[in-house]
Order: structure tokens, then sequence, then C-alpha cells
């Protein structure tokens, strides 16, 4: 009987930067301001520089993030946004939080992102917006998904979540369109330890109003002038993800140095994210093991539009091959 030694596919645990994270715990317990305060203002500023953006807006989570933009966009009941199912469910359940309307359209089989030409038949008079997913940390054909928006007046809400850092002929995620959404999930590329999002834009009065939005709609201290929610990023994550941010491009060279050739697409602004980043080669198998599995933490059982919350008649989906895809990928 081989012994075998499953090798973690990863680790939440904080590593080499410990020491780091301990300091930024640190300075907020002694400063005792948790909620928008200086680490908050300090973390914008700093992922918007790196991620090349004019703004950035820390909120509670990915899927607030994709919410608040579109609410800022002013999308919402009777609206259409076209998106891929081939991502978290949460890129959809984004859209069904503005009362909008998801509606999947198919994926392009070589990315794993949204098809341009699936895009443009599902176009109705209806559609507001086009969110293509960078999904895992592969940029969608974002030349050929903004040619079509400008064609049509649409909308353009890049899915980020799973591609901090990453371009697209050059130009970062989040950049291209109205604005981009990240997810600090611990997971995640960039990750807190705890909930967290960010939304990345050049536009500055979409910042703005999604700074309102993100804390009840107040325009000024008890002066709440539209409906918004409560969904800040905290003093506490904020300055674990500042200690992060200076880490995340060596980190990032690092997982595209591991990565298995055959899971590289070939795209220069391709980020290797957790899901398919192989494990480290300075991985020590015990002397007894003469096999080696790598375990895994996202293999996605399901594309969005099958799941029992997304099957009402209501939901349209063009015919996704997503699936299909998905199993040969698997
Ligand atoms: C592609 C994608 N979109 C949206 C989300 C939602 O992010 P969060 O979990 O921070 O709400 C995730 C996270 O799982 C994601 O991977």
């Amino acid at each position: 009987m081989p012994a075998t030694f499953r090798v973690p596919f990863l680790s939440l645990r904080p590593g080499d930067d410990r020491p780091a994270i301990d300091a930024a715990i640190t300075r907020v317990l002694d400063r005792g301001w948790f909620i928008l305060g200086p680490e908050l203002q300090a973390f914008e500023q700093e992922l918007a520089a790196a991620s090349g953006t004019a703004d950035a807006v820390g909120v509670g989570s990915g899927t607030d993030a994709l919410s608040l933009i579109l609410r800022g966009l002013g999308i919402g009941p009777g609206d259409e946004v076209i998106t891929t199912p081939l991502s978290a469910a949460y890129s959809a359940l984004a859209i069904i939080a503005t009362e909008a309307r998801p509606v999947f359209a198919d994926i392009d089989p070589s990315r794993l992102t949204l098809d341009p030409r699936a895009i443009e038949a599902a176009i109705t008079p209806r559609t507001a917006a086009i969110m293509p997913v960078h999904l895992y940390g592969q940029p969608a054909d974002m030349p050929a998904i903004l040619a079509i928006a400008e064609r049509h007046g649409l909308a353009v809400v890049e899915d980020a979540c799973q591609a901090h850092l990453a371009t697209c002929d050059g130009r970062p995620v989040g950049s291209m369109g109205a604005a981009g959404a990240l997810s600090f999930y611990p997971t995640k590329n960039l990750g807190a330890l705890g909930d967290g999002g960010a939304v990345l834009t050049n536009d500055r009065a979409l910042g703005d109003r999604i700074r309102r939005l993100r804390n009840g709609g107040q325009s000024s201290r008890y002066h709440h002038d539209e409906f918004g929610v409560n969904s800040r990023l905290d003093e506490m994550q904020a300055a674990i993800l500042r200690a992060r941010l200076t880490r995340l491009p060596a980190w990032t060279a690092r997982r595209r140095a591991h990565c298995l050739p055959s899971t590289c697409w070939d795209c220069p602004g391709n980020i290797i994210t957790s899901q398919i980043a192989a494990p480290s080669p300075r991985t020590r198998l015990p002397s007894s093991a003469t096999t080696a599995s790598a375990g895994s933490t996202s293999a996605k059982p399901n594309t969005t539009a099958r799941y029992r919350a997304f099957s009402c008649k209501s939901i349209r989906s063009s015919r996704a091959s997503g699936w299909r895809i998905l199993r040969r990928t698997r």
C-alpha cells in the first residue's frame, strides 16, 4: 500500500508577514479607532496607486463592491446585466441585490471568461450593463467587451474579485470599465483576516457616491440623503491589508513562477490565483510518502445558472456551455 502525503493547498495562517500583521493590529488597538479612520483612508490611497486607478473605496465584501457599483451607476429594477455563468455565485447575487436581473451569456472556452459574441446576442432594450469576471486572475477580453459596450451605450462593471493587480493589454483591471470590484476574502491573493472588498474606479464622482452608499447613504454625519447600506472596510482589516499590499507583487510573481505551464493561459496580464496555483516545489514530502496529491479549495461544483436559486424563469440564460467546459477543466 503506497503511503500518500496530502500536500496542503494553502494555509491561511499568516507566514513571513506575521510581524507586520501583529504591528498593524497593535497600531489599531492602541489608537482605539475602528471604523472609517486613518488606516482605511491610507489603504484606499495605497490600493488606488497599486491598482493604477484614480480612486479606491473600501467596503465590506467583494459582493457589496459589485452591488454598490451597480447602484452607484443607477442600475436597478427593470434593468438587465449580462454576466458569465462561470463564476462565484456572488457575481450574480450582487446583481440581484440591486433588483436588476442577471442574464447569463456563454463563455469563451480558451479564456473561461465572457465570450464577446455571446454578449452581443444577449443584448436587449433592457440591458444596462455588462459584468465580465476576470476569473482565476485571467482578464476577460476587455478590448472586445469595451467596444460592444460603447456601441450599445452600456456600462462595464469589472468583477476583478480574483484578479488583484492583473492587466489586460497593459491596462489594469478595474480601470477599463466604469469601475471594478475586488474581494479580500481570506483565500484571495490579497486576503484580509475576515471579509472585505473594494471598488476601483477612475470616476471620482462615482467613488464619492459609493462612499456615501457604503455608509448608510450619509452625505455628512447624521444626514441620510439616500438609502445606503452598512458596508465599510473596518480599520483592523484595512491595516492588515496595508501590510500585505506591499508584499502582493512579490507573492504574485512567486505564484506565476510556480504555476504549471498547462494551467497558464497565454495572456500577458494573467495573474495566477490560489485556485489553480501548483503547490510550492519546495514543499517537503515525508520520506515515507510514495505519492503526493494536492488539496483544493474551490473547484466550483456548478455554474451559477444551475444553482436552484437561479432556476426561476425570469432569469434568462443563453445555452451556456460553461458547464461542459467546467467539467473538462476540472
Ligand atoms: C469572481 C468573484 N466574484 C465575487 C466574489 C464575492 O466576493 P466576497 O466573498 O468578498 O463577497 C468572489 C469571491 O468568492 C469571487 O470569486
